[in-house]
């Protein structure tokens, strides 16, 4: 009979006895740190559903849905400044979401203490430069580039 909880295909639990003694940890703790880490995935979470269904329901839904996706559309949205923050705080909450999730990740299945600083480092590198690039996109924008054609730009474009 097969299960879905076969123990031969089952997942080890994360730091389950498989590691090897000189690879355990002294638990030295920092401060309530893990624990606001923990809130925040929580709050997060709860903030992110409203953010990324309103996001997906606004671009893909109403209107002509999906098919007015374009440069143009993208334009119009970030000329208003509620979309400009509503993408901001969007992009951040992901981008430290998704990064102290796989922080997480990393911690709990990364048994060499140099392997978990080396993820970590080129975690903490991405995401800084999604999260700063994200950003400079969303404020420096420029929906009417000179010389582009008329069809692919926002309607007020023509009469700057
Ligand atoms: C739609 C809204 C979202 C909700 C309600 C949500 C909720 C959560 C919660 C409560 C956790 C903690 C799970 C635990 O500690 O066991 C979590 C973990 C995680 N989330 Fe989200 N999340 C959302 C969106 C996202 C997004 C957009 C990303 C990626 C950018 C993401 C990436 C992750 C990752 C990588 C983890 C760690 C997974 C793990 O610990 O196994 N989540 N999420």
């Amino acid at each position: 009979m097969t299960t879905s909880t076969n123990e031969a295909h089952a997942l080890e639990a994360p730091r389950s006895g498989r590691i090897a003694p000189k690879y355990t940890r002294n638990g030295s703790g920092r401060g309530n740190f893990e624990m606001l880490a923990w809130l925040f995935m929580r709050v997060s979470g709860v903030i992110l559903v409203v953010l990324i269904f309103t996001h997906l329901f606004v671009n893909l839904v109403v209107g002509d849905g999906i098919h007015a996706v374009d440069f143009g559309f993208v334009a119009g949205k970030w000329a208003n400044p509620v979309w400009q923050v509503w993408d901001l705080v969007m992009l951040w909450l992901a981008m430290l979401h998704g990064g102290n999730g796989v922080r997480t990740i990393i911690n709990d299945y990364a048994d060499k203490k140099a392997t978990r600083m080396w993820l970590k480092t080129v975690l903490y590198v991405a995401t800084a430069v999604i999260i700063l690039l994200g950003t400079l996109v969303i404020f420096t924008f420029d929906p009417c580039p000179a010389n582009a054609p008329a069809d692919l730009i926002p309607d007020f474009c023509s009469s700057l």
